[in-house]
């Protein structure tokens, strides 16, 4: 059992408030179109995005999400969606949990149609330098700005 299984049925009371804080310091960025939400977890920010997809690999999370919500398990560097599918990639402190970072970047470019946009908050932990790298290579005009203890990585 993961980390994020082992604490679906606390999550809301260990994270909620924080990720609240977080996402109204990042709502403002969000656009228009097909959304998809990597890592959505219980799906609680998901819901507040229009039009939007989550996926997580946590079963026990996903179980959590509301009934009406479209969510899909997969792992965020093997997306199981066609090339050029989304308007906006959004992430809310999911992307430093993930192992394999080259493959993720190269997931969010190939499944972002050609003027899709990143929004990706990401927390402070030992990939972030390695994240931010690896998204400059794919992103030449993204933005980085401070959301508490994330990192959000944005193109406009
Ligand atoms: C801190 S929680 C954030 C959940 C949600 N975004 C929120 O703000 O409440 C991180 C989520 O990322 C998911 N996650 C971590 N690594 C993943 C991966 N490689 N593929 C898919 N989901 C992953 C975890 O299962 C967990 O639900």
């Amino acid at each position: 059992m993961n980390y994020y299984d082992s604490i679906a049925e606390s999550y809301d009371y260990l994270y909620k408030g924080e990720q609240l804080k977080k996402f109204d310091n990042v709502k403002d960025l969000i656009s228009k179109g097909l959304i998809l939400d990597l890592g959505c977890g219980n799906g609680f920010i998901t819901e507040k995005l229009n039009n939007a997809v989550g996926v997580d690999n946590s079963v026990k999370m996903l179980e959590k999400c509301p009934p009406n919500l479209r969510v899909i398990q997969a792992d965020i560097p093997s997306l199981p969606f066609k090339d050029e599918t989304f308007d906006l990639v959004f992430s809310l402190t999911a992307l430093q949990d993930v192992n394999d970072i080259e493959s993720a970047v190269s997931e969010i470019k190939r499944i972002l149609k050609p003027k899709g946009r990143i929004v990706l908050s990401v927390l402070r932990k030992k990939k972030i330098n390695e994240i931010e790298k690896e998204l400059k290579k794919n992103f030449k005009k993204m933005k980085i700005k401070e959301n508490f203890n994330d990192l959000v990585f944005f193109t406009l």
